[in-house]
Protein backbone atom coordinates (compact mmCIF):
# COMPACT_ATOMS: atom_id res chain seq x y z
CA UNK A 1 0.00 0.00 0.00
CA UNK A 2 0.88 3.63 -0.93
CA UNK A 3 0.59 5.76 2.10
CA UNK A 4 0.33 9.18 0.70
CA UNK A 5 -0.70 10.84 4.22
CA UNK A 6 -1.03 10.05 7.96
CA UNK A 7 -2.93 11.85 10.39
CA UNK A 8 -2.86 10.92 14.05
CA UNK A 9 -7.02 11.98 13.93
CA UNK A 10 -7.49 11.38 18.43
CA UNK A 11 -6.57 10.12 21.00
CA UNK A 12 -9.40 8.39 23.01
CA UNK A 13 -10.16 6.91 25.91
CA UNK A 14 -13.99 6.23 25.88
CA UNK A 15 -16.33 5.30 23.10
CA UNK A 16 -17.60 8.79 22.34
CA UNK A 17 -14.51 10.01 21.52
CA UNK A 18 -14.13 7.59 18.85
CA UNK A 19 -13.34 8.63 15.22
CA UNK A 20 -17.23 9.35 13.18
CA UNK A 21 -15.84 8.30 10.08
CA UNK A 22 -16.97 4.92 9.04
CA UNK A 23 -13.40 3.68 8.11
CA UNK A 24 -12.16 -0.01 8.67
CA UNK A 25 -9.62 -0.36 12.20
CA UNK A 26 -6.91 -2.30 12.36
CA UNK A 27 -5.46 -2.49 15.76
CA UNK A 28 -2.74 -3.55 17.19
CA UNK A 29 -2.09 -5.55 20.23
CA UNK A 30 0.45 -6.94 22.79
CA UNK A 31 2.83 -6.78 25.94
CA UNK A 32 4.16 -3.51 26.95
CA UNK A 33 7.18 -2.82 25.06
CA UNK A 34 7.03 -5.40 22.77
CA UNK A 35 6.88 -3.09 19.56
CA UNK A 36 3.93 -1.92 18.76
CA UNK A 37 4.24 1.72 18.29
CA UNK A 38 7.05 0.57 16.28
CA UNK A 39 5.38 -1.49 13.71
CA UNK A 40 2.85 1.32 13.26
CA UNK A 41 5.17 3.53 12.27
CA UNK A 42 6.99 1.39 9.80
CA UNK A 43 3.37 0.25 8.02
CA UNK A 44 2.91 4.45 7.90
CA UNK A 45 6.19 4.85 6.37
CA UNK A 46 7.17 7.96 9.04
CA UNK A 47 9.47 8.20 11.93
CA UNK A 48 8.80 8.10 15.60
CA UNK A 49 5.13 9.28 14.58
CA UNK A 50 3.32 6.73 16.78
CA UNK A 51 5.57 7.30 19.63
CA UNK A 52 8.15 4.86 21.06
CA UNK A 53 9.96 4.19 23.95
CA UNK A 54 12.40 2.14 25.70
CA UNK A 55 10.70 2.48 28.51
CA UNK A 56 7.02 0.26 28.96
CA UNK A 57 3.80 1.27 29.24
CA UNK A 58 4.65 4.40 26.63
CA UNK A 59 1.20 4.06 24.70
CA UNK A 60 -1.62 4.96 27.10
CA UNK A 61 -4.51 5.57 24.68
CA UNK A 62 -6.26 4.59 21.77
CA UNK A 63 -4.29 6.63 19.25
CA UNK A 64 -6.65 6.54 15.71
CA UNK A 65 -4.08 6.90 12.66
CA UNK A 66 -5.86 7.76 9.69
CA UNK A 67 -3.81 6.81 6.58
CA UNK A 68 -4.90 7.55 3.08
CA UNK A 69 -8.58 8.91 4.26
CA UNK A 70 -9.44 5.00 3.71
CA UNK A 71 -8.50 3.37 7.02
CA UNK A 72 -7.53 4.13 10.46
CA UNK A 73 -4.35 1.94 12.49
CA UNK A 74 -4.95 1.82 15.85
CA UNK A 75 -2.01 2.07 18.24
CA UNK A 76 -2.98 0.81 21.83
CA UNK A 77 -1.32 0.10 25.40
CA UNK A 78 0.31 -2.88 26.22
CA UNK A 79 -0.71 -5.13 28.50
CA UNK A 80 1.56 -7.29 31.48
CA UNK A 81 3.72 -4.58 32.87
CA UNK A 82 3.83 -4.86 36.61
CA UNK A 83 5.01 -1.48 36.74
CA UNK A 84 2.10 0.35 36.25
CA UNK A 85 -0.06 0.36 39.06
CA UNK A 86 -3.16 -2.21 39.53
CA UNK A 87 -5.76 0.51 39.19
CA UNK A 88 -4.22 2.07 35.92
CA UNK A 89 -3.92 -1.51 34.44
CA UNK A 90 -7.53 -2.01 35.01
CA UNK A 91 -8.25 1.37 33.48
CA UNK A 92 -6.66 0.09 30.34
CA UNK A 93 -7.45 -3.09 30.11
CA UNK A 94 -11.87 -2.08 30.44
CA UNK A 95 -10.41 0.39 27.68
CA UNK A 96 -8.81 -2.40 25.44
CA UNK A 97 -11.59 -4.66 26.04
CA UNK A 98 -14.80 -2.16 25.05
CA UNK A 99 -13.07 -0.93 21.82
CA UNK A 100 -12.29 -4.57 20.85
CA UNK A 101 -15.38 -5.99 21.91
CA UNK A 102 -17.45 -3.24 20.95
CA UNK A 103 -16.17 -1.98 17.63
CA UNK A 104 -17.99 -1.93 14.55
CA UNK A 105 -15.91 -0.70 12.42
CA UNK A 106 -12.57 -2.82 14.23
CA UNK A 107 -11.98 -5.17 11.12
CA UNK A 108 -9.03 -7.17 12.62
CA UNK A 109 -5.93 -7.20 15.04
CA UNK A 110 -2.52 -7.70 14.93
CA UNK A 111 -1.39 -9.29 17.67
CA UNK A 112 2.26 -9.33 18.28
CA UNK A 113 4.79 -11.37 20.12
CA UNK A 114 8.75 -11.02 21.08
CA UNK A 115 10.30 -13.35 18.41
CA UNK A 116 13.01 -13.90 21.04
CA UNK A 117 10.87 -15.89 23.23
CA UNK A 118 8.46 -18.33 23.44
CA UNK A 119 4.80 -16.63 23.16
CA UNK A 120 4.01 -16.39 27.10
CA UNK A 121 0.78 -17.31 28.90
CA UNK A 122 -1.01 -13.53 27.95
CA UNK A 123 -0.10 -13.91 24.58
CA UNK A 124 -1.96 -17.36 24.31
CA UNK A 125 -4.72 -16.06 26.55
CA UNK A 126 -5.09 -13.28 24.88
CA UNK A 127 -5.32 -15.28 21.04
CA UNK A 128 -7.94 -17.50 23.03
CA UNK A 129 -10.01 -14.32 23.72
CA UNK A 130 -9.81 -13.23 20.30
CA UNK A 131 -10.69 -16.13 18.80
CA UNK A 132 -13.44 -15.91 20.83
CA UNK A 133 -15.09 -13.03 19.63
CA UNK A 134 -13.84 -13.94 16.21
CA UNK A 135 -11.61 -11.41 15.63
CA UNK A 136 -9.58 -11.91 12.66
CA UNK A 137 -5.96 -11.92 13.67
CA UNK A 138 -2.60 -11.94 12.31
CA UNK A 139 0.11 -12.85 14.74
CA UNK A 140 3.58 -10.61 14.24
CA UNK A 141 6.26 -12.25 15.88
CA UNK A 142 8.41 -8.77 16.20
CA UNK A 143 12.11 -8.84 17.03
CA UNK A 144 13.55 -10.97 14.69
CA UNK A 145 16.89 -9.15 13.36
CA UNK A 146 17.52 -10.06 17.29
CA UNK A 147 17.30 -13.77 16.09
CA UNK A 148 19.56 -15.85 14.28
CA UNK A 149 17.98 -16.13 10.23
CA UNK A 150 19.12 -19.72 10.73
CA UNK A 151 16.89 -19.80 14.07
CA UNK A 152 13.91 -18.41 11.54
CA UNK A 153 11.87 -21.43 10.90
CA UNK A 154 12.14 -22.57 14.63
CA UNK A 155 10.63 -19.73 15.58
CA UNK A 156 8.06 -19.37 13.03
CA UNK A 157 7.10 -23.28 14.39
CA UNK A 158 7.11 -21.72 18.23
CA UNK A 159 4.49 -19.59 17.65
CA UNK A 160 2.48 -21.60 15.13
CA UNK A 161 2.35 -24.14 17.59
CA UNK A 162 1.91 -21.50 21.05
CA UNK A 163 -0.63 -19.81 19.05
CA UNK A 164 -2.51 -22.74 17.02
CA UNK A 165 -2.26 -20.63 14.18
CA UNK A 166 -1.10 -21.41 10.57
CA UNK A 167 1.47 -19.76 7.87
CA UNK A 168 -1.25 -17.55 6.75
CA UNK A 169 -1.88 -15.93 10.50
CA UNK A 170 1.60 -15.79 10.72
CA UNK A 171 4.08 -12.90 9.93
CA UNK A 172 7.42 -12.29 11.05
CA UNK A 173 9.17 -9.08 11.66
CA UNK A 174 11.86 -6.08 12.09
CA UNK A 175 10.89 -2.31 12.76
CA UNK A 176 14.63 -1.96 12.81
CA UNK A 177 15.92 -3.80 10.07
CA UNK A 178 12.30 -3.23 8.00
CA UNK A 179 11.28 -6.33 7.14
CA UNK A 180 8.08 -8.32 6.65
CA UNK A 181 6.05 -5.00 6.38
CA UNK A 182 4.33 -5.69 3.06
CA UNK A 183 3.01 -9.18 4.32
CA UNK A 184 1.67 -7.27 6.79
CA UNK A 185 0.40 -4.98 4.34
CA UNK A 186 -1.44 -7.62 2.38
CA UNK A 187 -2.82 -9.19 5.00
CA UNK A 188 -4.54 -5.75 6.03
CA UNK A 189 -5.53 -4.78 2.65
CA UNK A 190 -7.49 -7.97 2.77
CA UNK A 191 -9.03 -8.26 5.39
CA UNK A 192 -10.01 -4.38 5.40
CA UNK A 193 -11.17 -5.27 2.23
CA UNK A 194 -9.38 -1.84 0.95
P1 LIG B 1 3.98 0.26 24.88
O1 LIG B 1 3.45 1.47 24.18
O2 LIG B 1 4.68 0.60 26.15
O3 LIG B 1 2.97 -0.82 25.06
O4 LIG B 1 5.18 -0.38 23.96
P2 LIG B 1 5.13 -0.73 22.40
O5 LIG B 1 4.65 -2.13 22.23
O6 LIG B 1 4.44 0.32 21.62
O7 LIG B 1 6.71 -0.76 22.03
P3 LIG B 1 7.57 0.34 21.23
O8 LIG B 1 7.21 0.32 19.78
O9 LIG B 1 7.53 1.61 21.95
O10 LIG B 1 9.03 -0.34 21.32
C1 LIG B 1 9.61 -0.69 22.57
C2 LIG B 1 11.13 -0.83 22.40
O11 LIG B 1 11.43 -1.91 21.52
C3 LIG B 1 11.78 0.41 21.79
O12 LIG B 1 13.02 0.61 22.43
C4 LIG B 1 11.97 0.02 20.33
O13 LIG B 1 13.05 0.69 19.71
C5 LIG B 1 12.24 -1.48 20.44
N1 LIG B 1 11.83 -2.20 19.22
C6 LIG B 1 10.63 -2.19 18.63
N2 LIG B 1 10.61 -2.97 17.51
C7 LIG B 1 11.85 -3.48 17.39
C8 LIG B 1 12.47 -4.36 16.44
O14 LIG B 1 11.89 -4.86 15.46
N3 LIG B 1 13.78 -4.69 16.67
C9 LIG B 1 14.48 -4.20 17.73
N4 LIG B 1 15.75 -4.58 17.86
N5 LIG B 1 13.94 -3.36 18.64
C10 LIG B 1 12.64 -3.00 18.48
MG1 LIG C 1 3.31 1.92 22.22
Amino acid sequence: TDVKSVNLEISAVEPKQYPRKRYPEIAFVGRSNVGKSSLTDVLMNRKNYAHTSKQPGKTQTLNFYNVNDQLYLVDIPGYGYAKVPKEQRETWANMIDTYLTKRHELSGVILLVDGRRWPSKLDTQMKTWLNYYQIPTLVVATKMDKVKHSQWNREAKFVKNAMAINDSSLALFSASKKIGQHRIWQWITKVAKL
